[in-house]
């Protein structure tokens, strides 16, 4: 075997992510991608100069300590081309007491206005959307965009389902690892709970028995975590202006699940198409997530109750987007 050709070596680019609008959440994506080592290259952007410039260099600073990424930045899409995954981030903040369904008007015509020249610079990209209201502003993306359903779609209930295993691994006296759980619908006030589908360690919620010292994870404890859970953000928002670490935490996650192909199952928002007939709308279900994006839904069983709540999700998604022609 000759010496190994450095040309070569050096043009055999590793992986990109591209990150839309450096803001709190955008920057918690990036920064959690830098620390998980999810990307050769991560390149931030953002319309504000100095603000993406000053966010690069901060996180430069501490290449040193996580594994051997660059990290670019920059104001327009050049920085964002040719990348692998772009997660998008911008738009407006939720103020507290907000819903995020009222944030809708504006994201969207932020998504209008910058998605496709994304797309343009990244054409071969797996697109995140994490924008809120994200079902909507997917379900708006991909119409945009043109693109296929399985290359756009977003970041849906990932949070709120590491929110509600959190929940049940406190009441359990589990390590969360062992809670297999999933909130489903809307990333939002209508999102529910697939209990029926829940488990500890294989145990199934419904059986599960305490723990010495631990309490029943009963119906009324049940539906107490499905409340926290539903009101988690506007609980952060309230306290600090915003949610950052956990959407960023969750986002890297699905990165890497595109990155490196791992067909992991996770609840991100994209077209239901042939679930229970909800073809018009975006909401989250559990989904196979691979190199290509969300390549399928899974056939997950549901009972009466939770069937009703996704239904009344979609009604609540569907009459929001219609607002805006989708
Ligand atoms: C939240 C934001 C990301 O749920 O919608 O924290």
């Amino acid at each position: 075997m000759g010496p190994i050709d450095a040309e070569v070596v050096m043009n055999t680019r590793g992986t990109k992510l591209a990150v839309i609008g450096a803001g709190a959440v955008g920057t918690a994506v990036a920064y959690a991608s830098l620390i998980r080592g999810v990307a050769r290259t991560i390149a931030l952007m953002d319309i504000n100069t100095a603000k993406v410039e000053a966010e690069v260099l901060d996180m430069s600073h501490g290449l040193e300590f996580v594994p051997r990424t660059d990290i670019i930045g920059g104001d327009t899409m050049d920085v964002v081309a040719d990348s692998d995954v772009v997660v998008f981030t911008a738009g407006a903040k939720q103020k507290p007491g907000q819903s995020r369904l009222e944030l809708a008007e504006a994201t969207i015509g932020l998504t209008r206005a910058i998605l496709p020249k994304a797309v343009e610079a990244a054409p071969n990209a797996v697109f995140i959307m994490v924008t809120n209201p994200v079902d909507i502003v997917t379900n708006a993306a991909l119409k945009i965009s043109g693109l296929p359903n399985n290359q756009l779609f977003g970041s849906g209930t990932v949070l709120d389902s590491s929110r509600l295993r959190f929940l049940i691994a406190q009441h359990a006296g589990v390590a969360v690892q062992n809670v297999h759980a999933y909130i489903a619908g809307e990333h939002g006030d209508s999102e529910i709970p697939l209990w029926s589908s829940a488990a500890i360690g294989g145990v199934p919620l419904r059986e599960w028995k305490p723990l010495p010292g631990y309490e029943p994870i009963d119906e009324e404890v049940r539906r107490r975590i499905a409340h926290e859970v539903v009101h988690a953000a506007y609980k952060i928002i309230d306290g600090k202006g915003a949610t950052n670490y956990a959407i960023g935490l969750a986002t890297t996650r699905i990165v890497e699940a595109v990155l490196n192909n791992e067909h992991r199952v996770l609840p991100v928002s994209t077209l239901a198409t042939g679930f229970e007939g909800l073809d018009d709308v975006c909401l989250s279900l559990p989904s196979l997530v691979d190199r290509t994006g969300c390549a399928q839904r899974l056939d997950v069983s549901v009972d009466d109750t939770e069937r009703a709540g996704l239904m009344a999700s979609a009604d609540t998604l569907r009459n929001m987007q219609k607002q805006f022609g989708l």
